[in-house]
């Protein structure tokens, strides 16, 4: 979309209309006071940490023949350009990155980047329609220090060979310290080499390959070739409609990520698929303005979002699109740090979150109640929302709520130091054991969570794990809370039956605390923990001895496996596991992918892009449990659906030399965000292979109690070994049933993005 177009589809979608100057701010600050219209977007960004020196610069030396122009498009006005062939500029600078910015258009051409006298690579800066202030050539992760930087005119351009324009608008050098494990410039939207660190002699493989584009806060698999990755409003260097994107669909085959339009601030939103694929994103932030971010690129209020992403399924995934109109598709309140849950019926249950965005919670800006998209009539509800006493009882770090949904049918949640069964179709909560030892597992003490494997072989009686968190006191003021502080290592589990509450919480511990990390069941019924911090606690910018902006410190870098199966004191390990050169803290994700390996991506404790340690993290982390190199076994054809059980047949082919023990895990690879992995699952099904040897019987789950209608992967383990997953539809997809009138009344009771209006009334923000 061009950029008028974009204009006229964000007026019409969002009316920001005329007629004030509510959008200085907006489009990174380059807006004309008292204009209203946004101007075009220049990536020209000075992250926090970092200085801009611009072409005028006596500390830049020039050799040739430079000219200077002037223009207010320019940084500071000013810019020097050249045309002669071998002409030089170069800066010396005291840091660990480097950015130049510069013009891009017909005239421009080649340059040849030097670092340190070392050739580093050719920067074409020709482009067939002209651009200002971007960024021509990036380097981060170099050793703290100085360095030199020198960009020379090879004169070669596209048809012009000896007459092409270099030029130098700003330099931007990222002050040390870097995260001084980030060696590498992330390359937007090519391939990485791996990185090599996969460790020798081990049957465990991490690799580094791919980047994000955009900071990976939430994370979903959406289908056998491609994730779906949000983040919050910031200076992304992925672009969309000529401002950074702040979401993406990323290809798990060939790395390359696709920007995609998000009209809301999704900062930090839950997430759900629906029992007919379309993935729900609901909740967020409020516009963030200029005073506290330059990131503001005509978002709007994200706090009451529902955004629709329906099913995807094409292999290049074109086509795909959130969907956003907060006139007809909203929730009926704010909420921020939400957790979103799909139930038996295949609708979404909405959990909690708080009414503004902050930090800790607390009883005034809490959203203590459930509501449901699509919205029901349930008790007296209307489609409003109900309230939830759990919510009030377990502030003030409860946000984010741990939820899972039981094979009775009923909730499982767990927030601060408290968990409880909720049943949702009588309202009532049945209060369990509070954990032990006072550990607290929710946002921003947060642990992570899993439903163990579902099994017919013990009538799929639930089994509940978390893991991580802290026992700093939740009322303590940031003053008091250090980011050195020690995470929890503890880990707790329970048998949701009578027999198992009764029984209680068994503690078992973690070889090293953690906060936020990742818990990642994998197809085998064991757990992969990755992720999170030694100390501290989630956020930023908020506790004493904060790691630039991080809350939290001392990186966990090595993942341990759990085995829910193996006897108590066996079940982790670490033996041959790779560890990770990378920091994964605060809005870090980890997933299972269709093929079998673990996806890892993010970190960013900071309120917007920053290099400097612990910097936005785009780099992505695969890890190849041994499975992945041992001969596997593939499902070569499968019906699009599973419904309830009814058998499908899957066309088999067995590994040779396989073929004794067949499983299949049905799985949920869930909507991961801030460590909690809503809806993530495993069901065992029954199988039966065929006396053909390459049929294999499969049973649907029982009821859309054990698992919730909608979509998941089907994997294959012959003697333990899984095949790579092919999606299916569980249940019929049509989805959940549309109650208009709860809908009708929900839009006739709420207003739209309350947030927003509230402060309209202030007078403090115009939104149009
Ligand atoms: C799925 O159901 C939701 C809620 O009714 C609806 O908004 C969405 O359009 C449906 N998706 C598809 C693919 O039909
Ligand atoms: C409650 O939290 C909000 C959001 O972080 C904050 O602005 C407010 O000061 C807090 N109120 C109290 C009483 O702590």
């Amino acid at each position: 979309m061009h950029l008028r177009s974009f204009l006229s589809f964000l007026f019409m979608t969002y009316g920001l209309a005329s007629g004030s100057n509510s959008h200085e701010s907006a489009w990174n600050g380059h807006v004309s006071p008292g204009s209203d219209v946004p101007g075009r977007f220049y990536p020209y960004y000075v992250p926090p940490g970092a200085k801009s020196y611009d072409s005028s610069s006596p500390l830049i030396r020039y050799s040739g023949h430079w000219m200077d122009s002037y223009s207010v498009q320019f940084v500071d006005r000013t810019l020097r350009w050249t045309s002669a062939p071998r002409a030089s500029a170069s800066l010396t600078f005291t840091g660990t990155g480097i950015e130049w910015f510069g013009n891009m258009d017909r005239m421009h051409g080649v340059a040849r980047v030097y670092i340190d006298g070392k050739r580093d690579r050719d920067v074409n800066a020709w482009s067939r329609s002209s651009h200002k202030q971007q960024r021509l050539y990036w380097k981060f992760g170099l050793p703290n220090g100085k360095h030199t930087i020198k960009i020379v005119n090879t004169a070669h351009g596209h048809g012009r060979r000896g007459h092409a324009v270099i030029d130098v608008d700003a330099f931007v050098v990222t002050q040390g310290p870097g995260p001084q494990t980030k060696q590498e410039a992330f390359v937007m939207n090519t391939l990485e080499r791996p990185s090599g660190s996969s460790t020798e002699g081990s049957s465990w493989r991490m690799t580094q390959q791919g980047s994000t584009g955009v900071a990976a806060m939430q994370l979903a698999i959406i289908s056998s070739s491609h994730a779906l990755i949000i983040d919050k409003v910031e200076h992304n260097p992925l672009t969309v409609d000529g401002h950074p994107a702040w979401a993406a669909l990323y290809n798990l085959k060939t790395h390359a990520v696709r920007p995609l339009r998000v009209g809301s601030n999704s900062f930090c939103a839950g997430g759900s698929f629906l029992g007919n694929g379309t993935l729900v994103n609901v909740g967020g932030n409020p516009v963030v303005e200029d005073h506290t971010s330059a990131a503001d690129f005509g978002d709007v209020d994200g706090l009451q979002a529902i955004r629709l992403f329906h099913p995807c399924l094409s292999e290049s995934a074109g086509e795909c699109e959130i969907y956003e109109d907060h006139a007809r598709v909203r929730m009926t309140s704010p909420r921020w740090y939400p957790t979103v849950l799909r139930i038996s019926d295949g609708s979404a249950m909405v959990i909690g979150g708080s009414k503004k965005g902050g930090w800790i919670n607390n009883a005034t800006v809490n959203n203590p109640t459930v509501e449901y998209w699509p919205p029901k009539s349930i008790h007296g509800s209307k489609g409003l929302s109900i309230p939830l006493p759990f919510l009030m009882d377990t502030l003030n770090s409860n946000l984010f709520p741990i939820a899972f949904a039981l094979p009775d049918d009923r909730i499982f949640m767990a927030a601060n130091r408290d968990a409880m069964i909720y049943s949702w179709r009588d309202n009532k909560e049945q209060r369990l054991p509070q954990l032990p030892n006072g550990v607290r597992i929710t946002y921003p003490m947060a642990g992570t969570s899993l439903l163990l494997p579902l099994s017919p072989s013990n009538d799929y009686t639930p089994e509940v794990l978390l893991c991580g968190g802290s026992t700093i006191d939740d009322q303590k003021a940031s003053y008091e809370i250090s980011s050195q502080d020690s995470a929890s290592n503890q880990c707790s589990r329970m048998v949701l039956s009578d027999d198992g509450i009764a029984a209680g919480w068994e503690v078992e511990l973690l070889p090293e605390a953690r906060v936020m990390p990742d818990a990642v069941l994998l197809p085998t019924g064991q757990i992969l923990i990755v992720n999170g911090g030694g100390t501290g606690m989630a956020g930023y910018g908020n506790v004493i001895d904060r790691v630039g902006q991080s809350n939290a410190d001392n990186p966990i870098l090595s993942p341990v496996l759990y085995d829910p199966a193996a006897p108590k004191g066996q079940r982790f390990s670490s033996a041959g596991m790779p560890s990770s050169l990378i920091p994964r803290l605060y809005h870090s994700v980890a997933t299972l992918t269709p093929s079998g390996d673990i996806m890892i991506a993010g970190s960013n404790p900071n309120l917007d892009r920053s290099e400097i340690a612990y910097g936005t993290e785009y780099r992505v982390e695969w890890i190849a449990p041994p499975y992945m190199s041992q001969a596997r076994p593939r499902i070569m054809n499968h019906p699009a659906k599973l419904d309830f059980g009814v058998h499908i047949e899957l066309g088999l082919q067995l590994a040779v030399g396989t073929g004794q023990a067949i499983e299949v895990a049905l799985m949920d690879l869930g909507f991961v965000t801030h460590g909690v992995h809503a809806n993530s699952r495993l069901v065992r099904l029954t199988a039966s292979l065929q006396n053909d040897g390459k049929t294999l019987t499969v049973i649907g789950p029982p009821n859309a109690k054990v698992y919730p209608p909608g979509p998941g992967f089907i994997y294959v383990l012959v003697d333990g070994v899984p095949s790579a997953g092919v999606q299916i539809m569980v249940g019929d997809g049509t989805g959940p049933e549309v109650d208009h009138e709860a809908w009708d009344n929900l839009l006739r009771k709420t207003a739209v993005d309350q947030y927003e209006a509230s402060r309209k009334h202030t007078g403090k923000r115009k939104q149009d």
